[in-house]
């Protein structure tokens, strides 16, 4: 098989948004405790969070850290995470069904992320809470001084605010799984009330409304649309969430989940631009795309009444085992992410650690990176400047769930500055390897040489990364790959993923 695309300097998309390469914590199985915190673990620093992991997420170069949750946060207290630990409550979590400790909260968190270099956005409780208790949160993290809440955070040991400025206003109130599910109606007048008075705070405030869980909820696009109709003027981003898993040995159509994000976030704008005109609004409203990944759901959701047998802390919940088939869709995805650059300028892989996590860690024990690692790593380092749309000429193939879908799926980045441009390239063929060609024919004034260029594919698809062997699949430098009479010219093997940089 053959395919090509053109690199054209003209064909710019938008900057690349270094929040695009953000990720999540959630308290949420062993995300946060023996995750990233673990007092006692041969590698915790004084504050009890495992040097080991905050190398590794350095390393993954993560931008953006979405926390508390996810479900968990729809019944969380934010009061009981602060003040002294030993004085803190122990309470439910109905989302997971677990005991929270509370150990962690915000305090903790904003240090933690200090150290790993990442910025905080924060999720409100719009589940069990309302208006007031928003504000509160915001009084503790962002108000300077002299407030009762400012000086209660001065007082537990950090002077200055905080400065967070990206706010979700809730997690999945469209989902009935969700504690405090609702109406697009009452979320919307909710979201809309707390956005307002969040912004009344504090004007320079990036706000978050919930989309939906996923495209595949009835609600789909009906849910922003009147989400939106309420919350238009008072906030920046809708959120939008998907996971993606191989449905009954369904590969194929697996390997083709970008179709389906790019869908995703297409009709995602389409419908908010819609209530914008029809508000008369010049507004655009951005796609926060906070909690992606690929998740074998359908495994947990036929374990979960595991779940609810006893309340256990921070007990082991879907902590999937990745192979190369999934860290090529995570590449794949990533691509989509970056070629929505202009409406998609905020994304959270779903999660950090152990929980459906690229980076894993036991207790007591070693950390180490799962083959979806390493796109993200290489994706977050090369994706610099701006994105470049391609179109890739090449075959096709039918997918159960996609229809007719491209083999060949691509991006580019281009950074002027440092005369250097990067392209992500899968090959979603099972059997078929791909000769790529990139004719560089708008850049033909420069002469590039290859910097370097990655691939990830494996003759064993179904193998992983385990504390025993960590890197048993790690990409490798890609094979054969050429500039030649103007060209850039490689072989993508057949279910692969690849990164070349050219300078
Ligand atoms: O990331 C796991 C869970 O998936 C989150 O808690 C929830 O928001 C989503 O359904």
């Amino acid at each position: 098989l053959s395919a090509s695309f053109r690199l054209d300097p003209a064909f710019t998309v938008a900057p690349v948004s270094r929040r695009t390469f953000g990720s999540f914590v959630e308290h949420m199985g062993r995300c946060v405790y023996t995750g990233i915190y673990e007092p006692g673990h041969p590698t915790a620093d004084g504050d009890g969070f495992r040097e080991d992991v905050l190398a590794l997420t350095r390393e993954l170069g993560v931008s953006l850290v979405r926390y508390p949750g996810g479900n968990f946060v729809s019944g969380y207290r934010w009061e009981d995470g602060i003040g002294p630990v030993s004085e803190r409550p122990v309470r439910r979590d109905l989302a997971w069904h677990s005991l929270e400790t509370n150990e962690v909260g915000i305090d903790e968190f904003v240090k933690w992320a200090d150290k790993a270099g990442v910025e905080v956005m924060y999720a409100l409780n719009l589940g069990t809470r309302g208006v007031q208790e928003a504000l509160d949160a915001h009084e503790y993290i962002n108000q300077p001084d002299r407030t009762h809440l400012a000086e209660l955070r001065r007082a537990n040991g950090s002077e200055k605010p905080y400065g967070i400025r990206m706010f979700c206003l809730g997690n999945e109130l469209d989902g009935p799984w969700q504690t405090g599910h609702k109406t697009a109606a009452e979320y919307g007048r909710l979201a809309a009330e707390t956005a307002r008075a969040l912004r009344s705070a504090d004007a320079d405030l990036e706000l978050v409304a919930v989309g939906s869980s996923s495209s595949s909820m009835p609600t789909f696009a009906a849910w922003e649309a009147e989400v939106l109709e309420h919350t238009y003027d008072a906030v920046d981003y809708i959120s939008a969430h998907a996971y993606y898993e191989p449905l009954n040995g369904d590969v194929a159509s697996f390997l083709a989940s970008a179709v389906d994000m790019d869908h995703f976030v297409d009709s995602v704008v389409a419908t908010a631009d819609s209530v914008g005109a029809r508000l008369k609004s010049k507004k655009r409203i951005m796609v926060s795309f906070d909690e992606w990944n690929v998740w074998r759901q359908s495994d947990f959701e036929a374990s979960l009444g595991n779940l609810s047998s006893e309340w256990r802390i921070a007990p082991r919940v879907i902590e999937d085992r990745y192979d190369v088939t999934d860290a090529v869709v995570v590449g794949n995805l990533l691509i989509s992410l970056l070629r929505h650059s202009d409406r998609v300028t905020a994304a959270c892989q779903a999660q950090l650690v152990n929980v459906i996590a690229p980076i894993r860690s036991e207790p007591g024990g070693p950390a180490w990176r799962q083959t979806i690692f390493h796109p993200f790593a290489i994706t977050s380092r090369l994706a610099r400047g701006k994105v470049l749309r391609v179109e890739p000429h090449g075959p096709v193939y039918e997918t159960a769930r996609f229809g007719e879908v491209p083999v060949v799926d691509a991006v580019a980045t281009h950074d002027e500055e440092a005369g250097e441009i990067s392209v992500f390239v899968v090959n979603r063929s099972q059997d078929e390897a791909v000769t790529l060609s990139v004719p560089l024919g708008s850049f033909e004034s420069r002469t590039f040489t290859v910097a370097e260029a990655w691939t990830l594919t494996d003759d064993d698809l179904s193998a992983s990364n385990t504390a025993d062997d960590p890197d048993r699949v790690v990409p490798v430098t890609t094979e054969g790959v050429v500039i030649e009479d103007g060209e850039l010219r490689l072989t993508l093997p057949a279910v692969s993923w690849s990164a070349i940089r050219i300078t």
